[in-house]
């Protein structure tokens, strides 16, 4: 059965407004990612998302693919962001049946939790790898579609560029607040995080002039994510979920969905090299469950 649209985005978002747009999702069986793409599906968009895990990346896709009958979401497994021919293959496979690239969400992240203490030279390593090298990888090998996409809807004769037929050659990579403060057991994730931030502001800085946008969302605490179930039992156990927040609880996985709705939207069209943090007011006060 369908959830409802109010479920996984607002009601506010024109429902066909990624009509013909594909959106290509790492780490897009998990959580939030999932959440981000299931909301474009509805919005008219087709989506490949990839994840490490065959049956659960091929499960989730059939679920987002409900969002809008008719829509086609490929769920390709057995692809690790660090894995670049496989990433290529995964990318071909996408632009072939699905008709090119206008959308890339970068999602893909490691994480546990460990003391600096306890985190081995290869524990560090492998969520750099993951989540900046990763990145990096996807960005690479998906930019050339991006590129395509912006040139056939965005006019790019003048500056600010004008679409024709709403955006193409958008990026958001999903990275978090707690780089900007630092957290206890969160060493190696913090440090790949900034790197992503840095990613996408380069990115938006080399390219925006081939009208190419790339932007971060930056979620805080998000409830039903097992990153943040895991994160908070360990870093403030028994704590009342959002107790600390400004607005006083925990947010939704539909509010990064919101979120990526409007970064790809035209309401966005002037915003690159931007942060968009959706955390309830958290990180500024160094609230964190
Ligand atoms: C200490 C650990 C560890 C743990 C792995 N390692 N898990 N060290 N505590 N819990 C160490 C291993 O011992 C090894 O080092 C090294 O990391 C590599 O381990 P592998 O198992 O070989 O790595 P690999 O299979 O490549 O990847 C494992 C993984 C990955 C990085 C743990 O499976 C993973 O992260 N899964 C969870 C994904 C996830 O939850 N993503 C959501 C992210 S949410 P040695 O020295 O022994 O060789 C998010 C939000 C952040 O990012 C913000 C929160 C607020």
């Amino acid at each position: 059965m369908p959830l409802p649209k109010h479920e996984y985005v607002s009601e506010v978002w024109k429902d066909s407004i990624f009509k013909g747009k594909v959106v290509y999702c790492t780490g897009g069986n998990g959580s939030i990612c999932s959440a981000q793409v299931r909301a474009l599906v509805h919005l008219g968009a087709d989506a490949c998302i990839v994840g490490r895990n065959v049956e659960k990346t091929e499960r989730v896709a059939k679920d987002i693919a409900t969002a809008r009958p008719g829509s086609k979401v490929l769920g390709i497994g057995g692809i690790d962001v660090r894995d670049v021919e496989a990433l290529r293959k995964s990318v071909d496979r996408t632009v072939k049946e699905l008709g090119g690239i206008d959308f890339l969400i970068a999602g893909a992240a490691g994480n546990f939790l460990v003391p600096m203490s306890q985190l081995s030279e290869n524990a560090f390593k492998t969520v750099i790898d993951i989540d900046i090298i990763g990145s990096y990888n996807i960005t690479k090998l998906v930019l050339p579609h991006l590129v395509a996409s912006a040139k056939k809807y965005n006019s790019t004769s003048t500056l600010p560029h004008t679409p024709t037929s709403g955006p193409g050659g958008r990026i958001i990579y999903v990275s978090a607040t707690i780089h900007y403060t630092g957290l206890p057991l969160q060493t190696h994730v913090s440090v790949a995080k900034a790197g992503i931030d840095a990613l996408s502001a380069n990115v938006a800085i080399e390219y925006g002039p081939l009208g190419i946008t790339s932007n971060i969302i930056a979620p805080g605490p998000i409830g039903n994510t097992e990153g943040m179930d895991r994160l908070a039992k360990k870093v403030a156990p028994g704590e009342t979920p959002g107790r600390q927040i400004p607005v006083g609880r925990w947010g939704k996985v539909k509010e990064i969905a919101d979120a990526t709705v409007y970064l790809f939207s035209d309401a966005a069209n002037y915003v690159s090299a931007d942060n968009l943090v959706v955390d309830g007011g958290a990180w500024r006060i160094g609230a964190v469950s």
